[in-house]
């Protein structure tokens, strides 16, 4: 067969709509002899008769081994350029108390942006001096519990804040160590960087009011100044918007070293994963590598000694981890026409399940596949135009491969979790289907829309499955409704 042409031009036909692309899918995701997809040992028809669909499964040793690659990488790149690093894995992509324990066993920290993701680290047993708080607005309840419980960094976003950190550090009796959020004006989306002066965001400090602000910092003896912050984007793919950030930032790093110590430099989180078999992720030794060369080239040309670099990863460490399994309801071949012509002399798709397209127009068949879940367990692709793929997971077919739309169950038409990706044509109702690469920004941003119950999260070792964070039921969903208890005659 050919290609869709409603297939978009990045999407190839596949040579086999069964295949499950090593860079997308968890390092422990296999096809059993029947076909059938396997993960961690654990057959996917195994896992739903257990726990349902839809169903997060998290390959626990996926998850731990990026994380030690990671810190081992970037440990190794910057002592072979005369220094250190320290890891933080970002909680905003997923945190659970099991998560939470193996980023700290595998020696990292966690960088924490609320009061919630702050009692789950504590509730792992995370101590204090290995976590870090930020947000451009803690409010002083979060500030004081993380500076009672002695957290290891504060990342100031604020003039407002100083003295709110200063206050909590005092009343505490303790000396609270601060970063600088800085806004350095550059701005990484996945292949492109923009440099502008100043980014028109909500994050941090100008780059041209920082050394007074680090003044006002150092003014407080409640405070310790650890260095500057940067965080330029998420899912990058190129190494050139970091390097751009760390040149800004040195200039100043270097100007702030004049009046006291500055041992840190922090460049964020943000390295980009493949979501589909296109996409091509540097591997993270080689990003580390290339962060050693960025911080010593602009240490070298200062004169100064290369900070302690701090870096912030959520999505590279947990995003790969997990594979989103749901059960097939309903499919519908919709007829798409293509090359009509709309008042305003654009191209225009029109669709239909039954008709045909005009003469001279081209036609094709969108098959569309819904879910038994959607934009409440994976709101990226209706909120980003996130890109996903997509396999059957309970067999393999030889069937010819069909373009498919994977669409969610919500009353919106916006409801999609994949756009575009081929599977066997005989895909029926009943059938299974796994969307790889959801561990990141899927459960932490999951909603109760449509009152859907949020999934349960899986973990899978060596042949055993086991539940790290419990579904909603409908019990859950009725159980803060206070409307009978608070019924009037
Ligand atoms: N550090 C800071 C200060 C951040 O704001 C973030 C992400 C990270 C680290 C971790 O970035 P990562 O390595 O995971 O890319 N919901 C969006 C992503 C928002 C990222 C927010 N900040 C998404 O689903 O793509």
């Amino acid at each position: 067969m050919s290609v869709n042409s409603l297939a978009p031009s990045w999407l190839p036909y596949p040579d086999d709509a069964n295949a499950l692309a090593h860079t997308v899918w968890s390092k422990n995701a296999t096809r059993s002899d029947n076909g059938e997809l396997v993960i961690a040992g654990v057959a996917a028809s195994d896992i739903v008769e257990k726990f349902g669909t839809p169903v997060y499964v998290l390959d626990e040793d996926d998850a731990r081994s990026r994380a030690i690659a990671i810190r081992e990488s970037f440990d190794a790149a910057l002592a072979s350029v005369g220094s250190s690093a320290k890891v933080y894995y970002a909680g905003k992509a997923f945190l659970s108390i099991q998560v939470a324990k193996w980023m700290l066993d595998a020696g990292l920290n966690i960088d924490v942006c609320s009061g919630g993701e702050l009692a789950v680290a504590l509730a792992a047993g995370a101590p204090g001096a290995r976590l870090g708080l930020h947000g451009n607005n803690k409010s002083q309840a979060e500030i004081d519990r993380a500076v009672s419980i002695g957290i290891g960094a504060i990342v100031i976003d604020s003039i407002i804040e100083i003295a709110r950190v200063a206050d909590a550090a005092s009343r505490f009796g303790r000396v609270q160590p601060v970063r600088l959020r800085i806004n350095s004006g550059v701005h990484a989306h996945t292949h492109e960087f923009l440099a502008t002066a100043r980014e028109d965001q909500k994050f941090g400090i100008p780059l041209s009011d920082a050394a007074d602000v680090v003044r006002l910092i150092r003014s407080h003896d409640s405070l310790e100044f650890l260095g500057l912050h940067s965080h330029i984007g998420s899912q990058i793919f190129e190494s050139e918007g970091f390097a751009e950030a760390a040149r800004r930032l040195f200039a100043l790093h270097a100007e702030l070293l004049a009046d006291g110590p500055v041992p840190e430099l922090n460049l964020g989180g943000g390295f980009g994963i493949a979501y589909t078999s296109v996409d091509d992720a540097l591997p993270v030794d080689e990003i580390a590598i290339r962060f050693a060369e960025i911080v010593s080239t602009g240490a070298a040309a200062l004169g100064i000694p290369v900070p302690v670099i701090a870096i912030e990863p959520g999505r590279a460490i947990i995003g790969p981890s997990t594979t989103t399994l749901y059960t097939v309801g309903t499919i519908k071949d919709v007829l798409v026409t293509e090359g009509e012509v709309d008042g305003a002399g654009e191209r225009v798709s029109t669709s239909s399940t039954s008709g045909g397209g005009e003469t001279g127009e081209t036609s094709a068949i969108r098959k569309y596949v819904s879910i038994d879940g959607g934009m409440s367990d994976n709101v990226r692709p209706s909120l980003y135009g996130a890109d996903y793929s997509v396999r059957i997971a309970n067999r393999t077919s030889t069937a010819e491969p069909a373009l498919v739309r994977i669409a969610g169950k919500h009353c919106e038409s916006g409801d999609i979790v994949v756009h575009a990706d081929y599977l066997p044509g005989d895909i029926t109702p009943g059938d299974l289907v796994g969307i790889p690469a959801t561990g990141a920004y899927c459960w932490s941003m999951a909603s109760n829309y449509n009152y859907l119950g949020r999934p349960p999260v899986v973990a899978v070792r060596n042949g055993e499955a086991r539940v790290i964070v419990r579904g909603e039921t409908e019990a859950d969903l009725l159980r803060r409704d206070t409307g009978l208890e608070t019924e009037t005659r």
